[in-house]
């Protein structure tokens, strides 16, 4: 029998990766007054999206999950999440269009602002410091001021993580996610790109399937899926005193949720056994991931499952899949033939980033587009050659025209990523790269869908 949870109990294991607070006291009024502020997320939208990840675990629907690698109070402004919310809608459209499944919409938005880092502190020119840990906990100038640990920021990624939160509400709801816009998703800057027109064409097909299905009756007001689309919210659960500060007991069942946000992860360095942020988020209704890289072994992934959703819960757990390219086929075999064998129902996801970062001669860190794009290759191969359902995507992207990844049909050049480098943390696919990303993607998952078609036969 599992201990009894309570939304402080992760406070007893070992937490990593946890700022020092200087002020216990400072500390403690911001959480206290975070506790009382209005919850983001509705529980019931959290159990719709437990659903929707049902039907990708079951291989009747794919996950794309993207956004930032950190949000930033710097980056704050209306165009940028709008410009990312449309690349999200723009792949979701090319997925969707090409293996004909419904594509669940998960950004990395309105919340991902606490970072894991390798070492507690960096040093520059002999200076120790305590190292950047994402703008809710404190900033990146690197000052003794600046990166002390200052719990009133949680305030303020609470205001900015609510203020874009609602406009991705309106922009879902209120019209801009209209099937019928489907050109106007697109960016100006994008023409240069081969995919740019590819995605035209695309567009153009849907628009004369929506006149065609138009003058059978069927239109907006019959189907409200056209016009509007669910947009569903997440971030890693890293910052335990924010998070327990937003979790709150759901009045209509009595459990307890993470109103931050509608699935919260695990991060492939708070995973281990005995860790605080397991115990915190298996105590959660809300669907949960962790991340998954080298290091992990079936038994312990199996242990953390049982930890985590006991009662098997279709949709619950997304395993999201980080190895690099050169290690996804030799590694993740072993963790898929584990979970199959005691099969638990996951959503199997691929983060093609997190594995394949390198850093350029000139010192800037970079992730080469055809790494990120072999490790999604061999991710689908694994899933084939083991009989599983490659289910999902999780991408580091921005809607802007950074240069922060290397490659893509608009190359970006080591040389060129002084330009737009703008990350607050790891390299982001740019618009283009994203798009590129979302074509090649829809050709593995249709021939993916052809195969299980003629499995079916
Ligand atoms: C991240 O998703 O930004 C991250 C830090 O990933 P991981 O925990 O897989 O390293
Ligand atoms: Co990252």
């Amino acid at each position: 029998m599992a201990a009894k949870w309570a939304p402080e109990s992760w406070t007893k294991a070992e937490a990593r990766q946890l700022p020092d607070y200087p002020d216990a006291a400072a500390l403690d009024a911001a959480t206290t007054q975070l506790g009382s502020f209005p919850p983001l997320v509705f529980a019931g939208e959290a159990r719709n999206l437990t659903e929707a990840l049902a039907d990708v675990a079951a291989g009747k629907a794919f996950l794309l999950q993207g956004g930032d690698c950190a949000e930033s109070f710097a980056e704050f402004h209306p165009n940028n999440i709008r410009d990312t919310f449309r690349v999200i809608l723009q792949m979701a459209v090319v997925l969707t269009y090409a293996s004909k499944l419904p594509v669940v919409k998960l950004g990395r938005m309105a919340g991902q602002f606490a970072k894991p880092r390798s070492a507690p502190t960096e040093t520059i020119d002999g200076v120790e410091l305590p190292s950047y840990r994402g703008d809710n906990v404190n900033d990146i100038a690197f000052t003794p001021e600046a990166r002390t640990p200052d719990p009133q920021r949680m305030l303020r990624a609470y205001s900015q993580s609510a203020a874009t939160l609602n406009l991705l509400r309106a922009f879902a709801q209120g019209g801009y996610a209209n099937l019928h816009q489907v050109h106007r998703w697109t960016h100006d800057f994008m023409g240069r790109s081969p995919w740019a027109k590819k995605y035209a064409e695309t567009a153009d097909r849907i628009g004369d399937a929506l006149e065609f299905m138009h003058a059978c009756g069927i239109n907006a007001d019959s189907v409200p899926q056209l016009s509007a689309t669910q947009f569903y919210t997440s971030h890693e659960a890293l910052l335990l005193p924010y998070e327990q500060a937003l979790t709150r007991q759901d009045s209509l069942t009595g459990d307890w949720y993470d109103t931050s946000a509608h699935f919260l992860w695990i991060g492939d360095r708070t995973r281990f056994t005995g860790s605080a942020h397991v115990e915190f988020l298996r105590g959660i209704g809300n669907p949960i991931g962790v991340k998954c890289g080298p290091s992990l072994e079936p038994d312990e992934l199996l242990r953390m499952l049982d930890t985590l959703n006991p009662a098997r819960v279709p949709g619950r757990m997304t395993l999201i899949t980080r190895y690099g390219h050169e290690k996804i086929e030799a590694g993740l075999p072993k963790l898929v033939r584990a979970v199959l064998r005691e099969g638990h129902p996951v959503v199997w996801s691929c983060d093609p980033m997190h594995g394949n970062v390198i850093k350029a001669a000139n010192g800037y860190k970079t992730r080469p587009f055809e790494r990120i794009l072999a490790e999604v290759r061999g991710f689908f191969a694994v899933h084939r050659a083991e009989g599983s359902i490659a289910g999902g995507i999780h991408a580091e992207m921005t809607g802007q025209n950074v240069t922060e990844c290397t490659g893509g049909a608009v190359a970006v050049t080591e040389q060129s990523l002084a330009d737009r480098y703008h990350t607050h943390c790891d390299p982001r696919l740019n618009a283009s790269q994203s798009l590129e990303l979302a074509f090649l993607l829809a050709e593995m998952l249709n021939r993916e869908m052809a195969e299980r078609k003629k499995a079916a036969a």
